[in-house]
């Protein structure tokens, strides 16, 4: 087994080691108005899974337009400790999965990114055994695994959990018929990656359809799967005996061009979102475009939309809804854009049960926001007043980050590293739209900085 050395910074073992520096501030300036171009890398949410379906096979596979974010340098080192060699370079991964590689993840890594997971259904389908810490829920709610289990039970694994670790063994994996109780993303991944190796055919109904679902179908048929009805409710998967590595772009991150398409609106301003891909947004930007925003879909390289917004948004009544629904990644952003819009509005969150955590963070920015179980009311506010708040995950903190840029003030934005698992440069690239958004490395965990003027 092959392990690749580098820790030095800018390399994805220096970042991991960075993972650490859980100290980092958004100094956020607020009355803000953004204005300009920004263009999109791939999606977070396929990466990773892209990342993970490379252990189906030994060989060198090359993924395109990999973010540079935290979580793609965390799963490049769950893959290391697999055995694998992996390289990130402009935006370019390279994955070399040896013959034999350790079937056991490493227990703290896997705790900390609940999307390294996705390694259970590779393992056990291509060697038969999976040793996987349990990843635990985070800030946005439980989140079960009950049917990645019952799913490779179905296919033939023997599935029981000891000493925090998720254990899979099976002989050969058969096909099977299996109805997931939800369309949930993360089941239809693992089960999926699991029974393109199985022996005859599977069929998953009630399928996950989001954008990085048909990414990774399209990923592994590239590979030599045969899988029919990405995009459908139901997939039908032929089992093959192998596949082999190849290379793939990986489809644009959604999520971070719906920030960028609702901090437009929300500083009246006049953003280009180069890169990303319209049709995955279009609940969103149907509902910004009710809210008042003036949306062009038909840029001259067909490749992202622009979005211009000249007066304070009208309210918008949200709900959260697996694909092609309102996506609950930018519902924090929603009722962040709610906040300081006109009138009064319910945003309904439908997938995860703890996900208004964060409303407690805009209240503090002057946010009128009352919580009743999975609905809440928002009221409108001219002006959000600066304060110094948390970020308790990554969309909570880009929601907040959206927040201060229409405060007044300097709202300092703490915990940055969640921010930094899903935004490429966040900082970076408001600060070239025009905002004032700098990085603070603050001395230790209770330091807010001086108070802001
Ligand atoms: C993926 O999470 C994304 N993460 C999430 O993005 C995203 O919010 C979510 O899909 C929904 O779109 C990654 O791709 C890494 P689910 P996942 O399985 O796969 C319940 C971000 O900010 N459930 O579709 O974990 C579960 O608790 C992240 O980028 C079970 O009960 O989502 C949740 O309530 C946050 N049992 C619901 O289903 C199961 O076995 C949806 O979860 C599986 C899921």
């Amino acid at each position: 087994m092959n392990v690749a050395r580098s820790s030095q910074p800018g390399t994805s073992r220096g970042r991991a080691a960075q993972y650490h520096r859980r100290m980092d501030i958004f100094r956020v300036g607020g009355n803000a108005r953004l204005e300009g171009e920004v263009t999109v890398s791939g999606a977070k949410n396929s990466v990773l899974k892209l990342m993970a379906a490379t252990l189906l096979t030994p060989g060198t596979t090359t993924i395109n337009r990999a973010p540079d974010i935290l979580d793609v340098s965390i799963m490049s080192e769950v893959l290391r400790r697999l055995g694998c060699q992996v390289r990130f370079s402009g935006g370019t991964l390279t994955i070399a999965v040896p013959e034999d590689p350790s079937t056991e993840t490493d227990y703290q890594l896997v705790r900390r990114m609940r999307a390294s997971i996705a390694v259970l259904g590779p393992l056990v389908a291509r060697w038969g055994h999976a040793k996987v810490a349990l990843p635990g829920g985070d800030a946005i709610g439980s989140r079960g695994l009950d049917m990645h289990v019952a799913g490779l039970v179905q296919l033939g694994a023997q599935v029981h959990s000891e000493h925090g670790f998720l254990i899979a063994r099976a002989d050969r994996l058969h096909g099977a018929t299996i109805r997931l109780d939800f369309p949930s993303v993360g089941a239809t991944e693992n089960i999926l990656m699991a029974a393109v190796l199985a022996e005859g055919r599977t069929v998953i109904d009630n399928t996950a359809r989001e954008p990085e679902i048909i990414d990774l179908v399209q990923f592994l048929n590239k590979m030599g799967a045969q899988i029919e009805g990405e995009g459908t409710p139901t997939l039908v998967v032929d089992g093959v005996s192998q596949l082999k590595p190849v290379e793939h772009d990986t489809v644009p991150d959604r999520i971070v061009a719906g920030t960028w398409a609702m901090a437009a609106v929300m500083t009246r301003g006049d953003v280009t979102v180069r890169g990303a891909t319209a049709a995955h947004l279009e609940r969103v930007l149907d509902l910004l475009g009710a809210s008042g925003a003036m949306i062009d879909t038909h840029l001259t390289d067909g490749r992202g939309f622009r979005v211009r917004m000249n007066d304070r948004p009208k309210s918008i009544d949200v709900r959260t809804l697996p694909y092609p629904g309102f996506p609950t990644d930018l519902q924090p952003m929603a009722i962040a854009l709610d906040s300081i819009a006109q009138g009064s509005s319910i945003v309904t969150e439908n997938v995860f049960e703890g996900r208004f955590m964060f409303t407690n963070e805009l209240i503090r920015l002057g946010a009128s926001i009352q919580v009743d179980g999975h609905h809440a009311a928002i009221r409108g506010t001219e002006r959000l007043s600066s304060a110094p708040v948390e970020a308790t995950d990554i969309r909570a903190g880009a929601g907040l980050v959206l927040a201060g840029l229409v405060a007044d003030g300097f709202t300092d934005v703490a915990h940055v590293h969640h921010i930094d698992r899903g935004y490429p440069g966040f900082e970076q690239q408001l600060s070239a739209l025009g905002a004032d958004v700098r990085r603070i490395h603050a001395p230790d965990e209770d330091y807010f900085g001086p108070p802001s003027t």
